[in-house]
């Protein structure tokens, strides 16, 4: 590993007082994140988590985000912490100088990670629920008028990390329907309505003992309910995409994450949380093959129709989450052998 980085590490353990002068310690990188350098450190052979914010993105287009997301990401931990204690991560302390923090390391014992479980087609353990139920009562608890939202005063920074290289930057080669994409990123940019943790992508989701442990909130804001359930759910939907013959299985998963999510909606009418959710997915959608952080996993021809399923949806929108998986398995049948 490189020695900077390991000596950065060193430099946050002992501000924090996790480590001592005798130590014996031992550094591996983890691949995976494109947004941090995080490290496995061993001291005296317990692991601990090291994840430092970079400037610069891992990705081919030209992507810098500020390095202070760091402190966003590790106040929607606390407050995960604090909802759902049994399953999140365990803390053990961030610098704001090193604009990193540690956390407990997850192993592999009896702990996996969502994506790994979806394309392997292991057998369905109710994860969608899950996620949506933990999302849902985070949601709500940060509409509490006690809930100290200070931390995420973030709308700039989920500008420069989600709307624009997603919706903006595929605006930008879609003129059919930029205008419906400015629309949905201008109401992403205003709404301050719960918090909101950006990334709810099954890549960020460890199971363990049946319990969703999310982790990666570097994006986390106060911001619109319907973008957590949308990037999820999208997810899904581009992974019924690219394995043919599964989309029972993600239709499933789709409906029970909306099931277990929507009975925390106490802010506004449901329906128009679903109707903001449909909206906006087939955008998230289109952003995930033609925005600056295209998903890769998905063939050329794949690519082909998840475009043309964006960009139906986008210009005749639907308004639930059963109109929406209809409409799609319809375009699915055009196009699937
Ligand atoms: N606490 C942890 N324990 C074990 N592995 C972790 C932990 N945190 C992150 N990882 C690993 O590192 C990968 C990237 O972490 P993540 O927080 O998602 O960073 P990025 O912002 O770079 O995507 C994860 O998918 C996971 O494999
Ligand atoms: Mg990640």
């Amino acid at each position: 590993m490189h020695a900077a980085l390991e000596q950065r590490c060193r430099s946050l353990l002992t501000e924090l007082g996790l480590i001592a002068t005798d130590n014996s310690l031992e550094f591996c990188r983890l691949t995976g994140g494109v947004a941090s350098d995080i490290v496995r450190v061993s001291v005296d052979g317990n692991d601990i988590c090291v994840k430092f914010a970079l400037p610069k993105l891992r990705v081919q287009a030209d992507w810098y985000a500020p390095v202070h997301r760091n402190a966003a990401e590790y106040a929607w931990l606390e407050v995960a912490a604090d909802i759902a204690p049994h399953s999140a991560i365990k803390l053990l302390g961030r610098s704001a100088h090193h604009h990193g923090f540690a956390m407990e390391f997850l192993d592999d014992n009896g702990i996996y990670l969502w994506k790994n479980a979806l394309l392997s087609n292991a057998a369905d353990q109710g994860e969608a629920g899950h996620v949506g139920e933990l999302i849902g009562r985070i949601q709500a608890a940060s509409t509490d008028s006690d809930f100290d939202t200070r931390p995420f005063q973030n709308s700039a920074d989920f500008m420069a990390l989600r709307i624009e290289p997603y919706l903006l930057h595929a605006a930008a080669s879609h003129g059919e329907v930029a205008n419906e994409l400015q629309v949905l990123a201008a109401q992403l940019h205003e709404s301050r309505q719960v918090l909101v943790h950006g990334d709810v992508s099954p890549k960020n989701i460890f199971f363990r003992h049946n319990r969703a442990v999310v982790l990666d909130a570097e994006c986390a804001t106060l911001g619109d309910a319907c973008f957590d359930i949308a990037f999820c759910l999208n997810h899904l939907v581009l992974k019924a995409i690219h394995l043919p013959g599964s989309q029972v299985r993600y239709w499933q998963n789709i409906r029970q994450l909306w099931s277990c999510y929507s009975p925390f909606i106490i802010w506004e009418a449901k329906g128009t949380v679903e109707a903001r959710t449909c909206r906006l997915l087939p955008a998230l959608l289109l952003a995930r093959v033609d925005g600056k952080s295209p998903v890769d996993y998905l063939k050329p021809s794949e690519r082909d129709t998840a475009r043309r399923i964006a960009l139906r949806l986008i210009k005749s929108p639907v308004s639930c989450v059963d109109e929406l998986l209809q409409c799609i398995d319809a375009l699915l049948e055009d196009v699937l052998p």
